[in-house]
């Protein structure tokens, strides 16, 4: 019996069976626990020093008829092993098989990065994130503390860091924010010590510094008073490097937060650092000059080189984001890969250790039709480009919980069920890892993190598809696809994909600008099995109450991943091919030449390919209706994203014409949702009440045509982007 076997996420190491049971009933008291061969300098539980990958965490749990035996070599061991013992406890059945665990993590450093400055997040949240990470024997949480938009660490004698930048003035102008006291820092420290969690802060620099500088103008080149951020993104106003105060202020800050921190690393950022003000700045120059420093890029990582420098006397070490590679790395910094791996692989060959959490599979904040849990499986810390010994500078992994569209309620839905992939990945070995294997553990590890109440949000979104409007046969075509490697991580096991349509009647729940993981939706009624082999579905015009489709993959027969739902709508445009003014951004056709009158509806991920995107200019569409049409009303539906430079148009005209020559304005219409919102807005133009006829109608969006100048992208083109011109 393989150790997958067992109902454990992590998989342990090795599993050796033998016959008979354990009663969960005789379990009366608790496992006996044994310290072998302890060093006499073990930490105790708290206010020890627990640091990533310095301490064997390896257990041995023996279980037979009458009880279970742990033993381990250090405290942390025996506290992994709890937590084997617990999850043995909270599966399903009455008993556990009798055997022996030998259990050790794979890599030293299994860590989450929580993001606590775009949202902040109440204490008891960061709590039962730990508590999950420790039953998930995850050993780090790095803790972001600082950014553009919230300074979250309270500082002795710089008052003005809770006063001000703590603080940010909404778009709809409330204040949001909030801080840690030391006490409550010290709270969370110690919170995590009991689990044998490092807690390991992040306090950003030269950029991502917004908000102290918002509290403290003398710290920026150009010195002047300004907001702390509202919206997201990277932004000019950085430390300036060649300010004295900048480093009497950042070593207080870390003086500070050494004391509340016990942990050996101590993350200073560096990603992310634009290099416009010290360009130019006078006093950044003179650094360089005074430094012989080759340009801006160069003074970036004298700037990390003396705050490590700081950080070493004082016998902690440094770790950055990959761009501290840029311009040379610091004697003895530890490099964080988030583009990609090549940061860790850089770092790994110049003799450094490297701690790997690429996009690709680490960045919990994109939802599951980005990342899904496959994809997260997949994941292996250690680049296949590296030697063995290069590999011994990987020290392990992180998943990055970035916030800034993930409020404290939605955490646990974005954490939850992916972090158990990514528990696997980084304590269990890859022989002993097989995706199948994993789904069969997860779907009852899922019930039991429920069962505690954990708010699990989808693990994938498996049915991806396509669809237009067929010009042939008059009809909405859906091609369905299913990711090739999940077809091949479940050989030999049974797939297919069940459909139906529905229409908006019964499925209440459902809203198209709702994110996947906060989607209400009935459950997939049945119809005939859909054979992957046979993967196109018409979609009959006549059917017009049938608004959305709903697909869902089955997994020999168990519901697999979130249904993926195509919302289309039936309507007198559809079909017609739009004369558009300006054409749409190679980047986002939106579905082709039909795109505005395919039926078809956008999500809120812009890069849905419904979405037809325009840079610059205005979408400016005039539709041939086709003969003399009796018309009710017209309308257009706009997405905003501010991040992605995607604003509402200003104003959108509907004219009407029975000649394509003559052209009757019915109305331009504006809206009130403000640009600087920094949620992902989808919004419908609306003119109706109409009662008349026309041949053509003609729809004009206007364009901003330059991004806000409260934007980082001010004075460059923004973009509007529409889905669908429905006429009725
Ligand atoms: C990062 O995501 N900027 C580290
Ligand atoms: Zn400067």
């Amino acid at each position: 019996m393989a150790p997958s076997a067992l109902p454990l996420i992590p998989a342990p190491q090795s599993w050796q069976p033998s016959a008979g049971f354990l009663l969960k009933a005789d379990l009366e008291s608790s496992p006996l626990v044994q310290l072998l061969d302890a060093p006499d300098d073990l930490p105790s539980a708290t206010g020890e020093i627990i640091q990533p990958g310095l301490v064997d965490e390896s257990y041995r749990l023996v279980i037979s008829s009458e009880g279970m035996q742990l033993t381990a070599h250090s405290r942390s061991g025996l506290f992994r092993g709890t937590q084997t013992v617990q999850q043995l406890l909270d599966a399903e059945g009455d008993s556990i098989p009798c055997g022996v665990i030998e259990d050790y993590p794979g890599f030293g450093w299994r860590g989450m990065l929580m993001d606590c400055a775009r949202h902040f997040m109440p204490m008891d949240v960061i709590k039962e994130t730990i508590d999950q990470l420790a039953y998930h024997k995850f050993n780090v949480l790095h803790w972001h503390l600082t950014e553009d938009q919230g300074w979250r660490l309270e500082v002795p004698g710089y008052p003005r860091l809770t006063e001000v930048a703590a603080w940010r003035t909404q778009w709809d102008g409330t204040r949001y924010g909030g801080y840690y006291t030391s006490e409550e820092v010290r709270e969370i420290v110690a919170y995590a010590a009991e689990r044998f969690i490092t807690v390991v802060p992040e306090i950003e620099l030269p950029g991502h510094s917004v908000a102290a500088i918002a509290a403290y103008p003398e710290l920026s080149c150009k010195g002047l008073p300004l907001e702390v951020e509202t919206q997201w993104g990277v932004f000019k106003d950085v430390y300036c490097a060649g300010n004295e105060q900048t480093f009497k202020f950042l070593e207080d800050v870390l003086t500070h937060a050494m004391d509340l921190f016990p942990s050996l690393y101590i993350h200073i950022g560096g990603d992310e650092c634009p290099k416009d003000r010290w360009r130019a700045c006078p006093k950044c120059q003179q650094r360089i000059a005074d430094e012989s420093l080759d340009g801006e890029h160069e003074l970036q990582s004298w700037f990390i080189r003396r705050i490590e420098k700081f950080l070493m006397s004082k016998n902690r070490r440094l770790i950055g984001w990959d761009e501290i590679l840029e311009g040379g790395l610091a004697p003895a910094a530890t490099v964080q890969s988030w583009r990609g791996v090549r940061g860790a692989i850089a770092a790994a060959r110049q003799g450094h250790d490297a701690i790997v959490s690429p996009t690709s599979h680490c960045y919990f904040d994109y939802d599951v039709a980005t990342l899904d849990i496959r994809q997260v499986y997949t994941f292996n810390p250690r680049p296949e480009k590296l030697s063995e010994e290069e590999n011994n500078h990987i020290l392990g992994g992180e998943m990055n919980l970035w916030s800034e569209y993930i409020p404290p309620e939605r955490l646990p839905k974005m954490v939850f069920p992916r972090m158990t992939a990514m528990a696997e990945c980084l304590w269990t070995d890859n022989e002993q890892r097989s995706f199948p294997e994993f789904l069969e553990r997860l779907h009852p590890h899922v019930k039991v993190l429920k069962a505690a109440g954990v708010n699990v949000g989808p693990a994938d979104q498996p049915v991806n598809y396509k669809a237009d409007f067929d010009e042939d046969s008059g009809t909405t075509v859906v091609k369905l696809g299913l990711d090739s490697k999940l077809v091949e991580a479940m050989e030999g096991h049974d797939l297919d994909l069940r459909q139906r349509a529905l229409s908006r009647d019964e499925a209440p729940g459902y809203r198209p600008d709702l994110r996947v993981e906060d989607m209400v939706l009935p459950l997939v009624r049945m119809s005939d099995p859909l054979v992957a082999e046979n993967l196109v579905m018409q979609w009959p015009d006549s059917d017009v109450k049938a608004d959305l489709m709903v697909v869902q993959l089955f997994m020999d027969g168990v519901a697999y991943g979130t249904p993926t739902v195509v919302e289309r709508s039936n309507h007198l445009a559809l079909g017609r091919q739009p004369d558009l003014k300006h054409q749409p951004s190679s980047r986002y056709p939106g579905g082709g030449p039909f795109g505005l009158c395919n039926g078809l509806f956008g999500t809120r991920n812009y890069r849905d390919g419904f979405w037809s995107g325009f840079e610059g200019n205005d979408l400016d569409a005039t539709l041939a209706l086709g003969g003399e049409t009796q018309i009710n009303s017209i309308s257009i539906r706009f997405y905003q994203g501010a991040t992605a430079w995607v604003f509402l148009p200003s104003t959108v005209e509907f004219q009407v014409s029975s000649d394509g020559i003559e052209w009757k304005s019915l109305a331009v219409i504006g809206h009130e949702v403000p640009l600087s919102i920094q949620d992902r807005v989808i919004h419908d133009f609306v003119v109706d009440d109409l009662s008349l006829t026309a041949n053509y109608v003609r729809v004009i969006g206007k364009n901003l045509a330059m991004c806000p100048d409260w934007h980082p992208g001010a004075g460059k083109p923004c973009w509007v982007f529409a889905d669908e011109i429905v006429v009725r």
